[in-house]
């Protein structure tokens, strides 16, 4: 389990099916846009059963060692922590190049926060320090600026333009490629060690 003040990641668990079909139908016009689907109703694809298909899907990818998929979990004031989002580092390539692509998504309910640069910190640590890995990618649609403010606000780099790179929301969308490999932030002491000193900064101007 990783975790910083009330944001816990931790590996999915069977009995999240119902929690997460609920935050997940609760939040079809605020995911659908970003997110890369098979078809099928937002309904079905998001019931406690579709939850059992996914879950054998990432811990086949976990043991596979393709991919690191965590729950979030918040504590919100003194409530007990409860599923309110998903990072996965997935598409994992090792060798030569040690490298991997994260996606993620946050309840809406809980937005604006910083569950999700919090997260993405504990996750990119972690899969520097313990899951091997040199480099982390990031892409994200123009229009989604939510998202560039969270790879933003960590200091990933902007370094490509990828043309109707993904089939999201019915058409081929462009992405903007981020990326940061671990000399960068090896440097600042690791990447959650760089976010508490720029919120800290944040508050204090
Ligand atoms: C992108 C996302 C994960 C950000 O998570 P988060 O925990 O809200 O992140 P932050 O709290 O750092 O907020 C990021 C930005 O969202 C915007 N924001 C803040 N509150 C918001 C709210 N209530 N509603 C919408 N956007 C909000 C702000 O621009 C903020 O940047 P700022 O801190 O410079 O003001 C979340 O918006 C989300 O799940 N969006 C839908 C799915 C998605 O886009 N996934 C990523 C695909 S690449």
């Amino acid at each position: 389990m990783l975790r910083e003040g009330a944001v816990t990641l931790r590996p999915y668990a069977l009995r999240d099916a119902s929690a997460w079909s609920k935050v997940r139908r609760a939040n079809e016009t605020w995911l659908a846009p970003w997110e890369p689907l098979p078809l099928g109703s937002w309904r079905e694809l998001n019931s406690p059963a579709s939850f059992r298909a996914v879950y054998r899907e990432l811990r086949k990818s976990a043991r596979a060692g393709t991919a690191m998929p965590f729950a979030i979990c918040f504590a919100d004031g003194d409530a007990r922590p409860r599923l309110v989002g998903q990072i996965t580092i997935g598409n994992i390539v090792r060798r030569a190049f040690c490298s991997a692509y994260v996606g993620y998504w946050v309840d809406a309910r809980v937005a604006g926060r910083g569950i999700m640069p919090t997260a993405m910190a504990l996750a990119v640590d972690h899969a520097f320090a313990n899951g091997g890995l040199h480099r982390i990618e990031v892409n994200i649609r123009p229009e989604n600026t939510a998202s560039r403010r969270v790879v933003e606000k960590l200091g990933f780099r902007e370094e490509a333009f990828h043309q109707r790179y993904l089939h999201i929301d019915g058409a081929w969308r462009d992405h903007i490629g981020y990326a940061l490999t671990q000399e960068e932030v090896t440097a600042d002491g690791g990447l959650l060690a760089r976010w508490r000193r720029s919120r800290s900064q944040a508050h204090s101007a």
